[in-house]
């Protein structure tokens, strides 16, 4: 009959088309065991190197964490914000949400010779900033996870967009939300990601604001607790050095839990956009916060299932992009790898906010 011939037809087609679309697909899955059988012990040479680090600069944890987040916020998890300045790239270090601000970057390139040497021309930068966060994650006693992989690296970084994405400390509940939604990451995202300031540091200019002249007020943020803005008064004087640090989490500074979300509820967030999520009247942020302070499994299960989705943001796959021999430059477009090593074991110089 020629209705059953259709039929088979169609079915056969259906078959090709779903086979023959998936190795093209643009949103090609990413897989935890993607370097299973081309670098096996990826993961423990990456922590090898953080764990070692993190013993003098226990801050390098949550530097690493935000360094992967300012990465996939700007065209991707793409390493976009390893590549400096050339001829030709205009370097991401040097806008304003990072410059004088990301650390961990001779971190990253020292992991990247200890996985070079292992097995070369086989990890990307990329996946080396998500493989970095899930291990910070988890030195700091924080949640644990398989970190999808198979990233590849960008030839190019885009500055102005790194000016335009990034969220800022003294951004408001609308402007957070929007700067997650751009990047597909909803209001329990937004609340669950906020929660990496459970650790590490943050420089008085961010919220030096917030303590003698809030929204040119006059008057400190009436949404900071009093007896932490007189903490907080003590370690930045007004028109004192801005880049004094203090800890994001004034309880725990260094562990990864959800006394975050304990401190918004007294009004001990350190940063306007942390403050935020539990102070702004009405705000649907404010269910999840107490359901995060409530529950620190349910605070890490989000975390986890945040973190693999913004991951996935952009990721080149496939033959896009490449894979970096060094992270700090595209292939082809690379200095000297002796001078690269000398300055990877000279102090990082750069004054941090993490
Ligand atoms: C760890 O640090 C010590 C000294 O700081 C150094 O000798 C050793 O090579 C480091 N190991 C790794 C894996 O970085
Ligand atoms: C980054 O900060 C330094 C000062 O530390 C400044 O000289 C430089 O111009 C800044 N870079 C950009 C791109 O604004
Ligand atoms: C940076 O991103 C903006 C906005 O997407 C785009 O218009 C611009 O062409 C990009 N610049 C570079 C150098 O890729
Ligand atoms: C949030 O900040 C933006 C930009 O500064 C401003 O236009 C908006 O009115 C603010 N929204 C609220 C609710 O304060
Ligand atoms: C946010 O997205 C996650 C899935 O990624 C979903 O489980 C959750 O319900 C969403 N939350 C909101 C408030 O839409
Ligand atoms: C507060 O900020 C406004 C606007 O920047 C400024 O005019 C005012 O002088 C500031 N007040 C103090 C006490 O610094
Ligand atoms: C301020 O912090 C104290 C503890 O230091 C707490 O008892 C008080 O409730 C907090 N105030 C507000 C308004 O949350
Ligand atoms: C805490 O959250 C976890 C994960 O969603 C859930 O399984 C558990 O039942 C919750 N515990 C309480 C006491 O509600
Ligand atoms: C890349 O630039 C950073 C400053 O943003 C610097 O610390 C680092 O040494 C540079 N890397 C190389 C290999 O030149």
């Amino acid at each position: 009959m020629n209705s059953s011939l259709h039929l088979t037809f169609t079915a056969l087609w259906c078959v090709v088309v779903v086979l023959g679309g998936l190795p093209f697909s643009s949103d090609a899955q990413l897989d935890p065991s993607f370097y299973k059988d081309t670098c096996p012990n990826v993961h423990s040479l990456v922590r090898d190197v953080i764990r070692n680090v993190s013993k003098t600069d226990p801050r390098i944890l949550a530097s690493l964490i935000r360094l992967h987040f300012h990465d996939c916020f700007v065209q991707g998890c793409d390493a976009s914000i390893l590549l400096n300045d050339t001829s030709t790239i205009v370097s991401e270090q040097g806008a304003f949400p990072n410059n004088n601000s990301i650390r961990g970057l001779d971190v990253v390139n020292r992991i990247k010779t200890a996985v070079e040497n292992a097995c070369p021309n086989i990890v990307s930068c990329a996946d080396i900033l998500a493989l970095a966060a899930q291990i910070s994650s988890v030195l700091a006693q924080g949640p644990n996870w398989k970190v999808p992989l198979g990233r590849r690296d960008s030839l190019t970084a885009n500055q102005s967009l790194a000016n335009q994405n990034l969220p800022g400390p003294s951004f408001n509940l609308t402007r957070l939300k929007s700067a997650f939604a751009a990047q597909g990451l909803n209001t329990t995202d937004l609340v669950a990601l906020s929660g990496a300031h459970t650790i590490g540091r943050g420089q008085c200019k961010f919220f030096v604001d917030r303590l003698y002249n809030f929204s040119s007020t006059n008057n400190p943020d009436p949404t900071l607790n009093t007896t932490y803005l007189q903490t907080l008064q003590a370690i930045c004087p007004n028109g004192g050095p801005g880049t004094t640090l203090t800890n994001l989490d004034l309880t725990t500074p260094d562990t990864f839990d959800s006394a975050y979300y304990s401190n918004l509820k007294i009004q001990k967030g350190l940063f306007q956009s942390d403050q935020e999520l539990f102070s702004t009247s009405g705000a649907d942020t404010i269910d999840i916060v107490n359901s995060f302070n409530d529950n620190q499994t349910l605070f890490f299960a989000n975390f986890k299932a945040s973190m693999i989705k913004m991951g996935n943001i952009n990721v080149l796959t496939g033959s896009q992009g490449e894979i970096r021999q060094q992270c700090n430059f595209i292939n082809g477009n690379s200095v000297d790898l002796a001078t690269t090593v000398t300055r990877e074991s000279s102090e990082d110089g750069i004054v941090s906010s993490y």
